[in-house]
């Protein structure tokens, strides 16, 4: 029984690791696209100097994506709002 306790919390331990490389991995690729998506029509400072709460993000993001539906994608834009509600958020 204690083994079995042991065993599984050494595994959790490796799994840890590899969970936050996973939300890493994500935070970079949504960052990529605020790079190469947010940057057709201005500098992409534009977003990544401003803090919105993750309702003025959203709001944001879709006027943008209405601008030009083929610039963004939904999932794309939902990645990029989660994002920036992260990182530029209401402090
Ligand atoms: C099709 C062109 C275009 C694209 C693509 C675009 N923008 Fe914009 N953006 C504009 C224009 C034009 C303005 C100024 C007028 C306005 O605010 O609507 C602006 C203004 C802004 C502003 C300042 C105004 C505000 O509401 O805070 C932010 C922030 C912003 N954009 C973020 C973004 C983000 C994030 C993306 C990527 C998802 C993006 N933009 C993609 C054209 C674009």
């Amino acid at each position: 029984m204690t083994k079995k306790v042991f065993a599984l919390s050494l595994s959790s331990l490796f799994l840890l690791p590899a969970i936050s490389v996973a939300a890493d991995d994500k935070a970079a690729a949504a960052r990529n696209l605020v790079d190469t998506k947010c940057s057709v029509c201005h500098p992409a400072e534009k977003p990544l100097s401003a803090n919105k709460n993750f309702e003025g993000w959203t709001s944001t993001v879709k006027r943008m994506q209405a601008k030009n539906p083929a610039n963004l994608n939904d999932a794309d834009a939902e990645a990029i709002i989660k994002y920036l509600a992260a990182v530029r958020g209401v402090k």
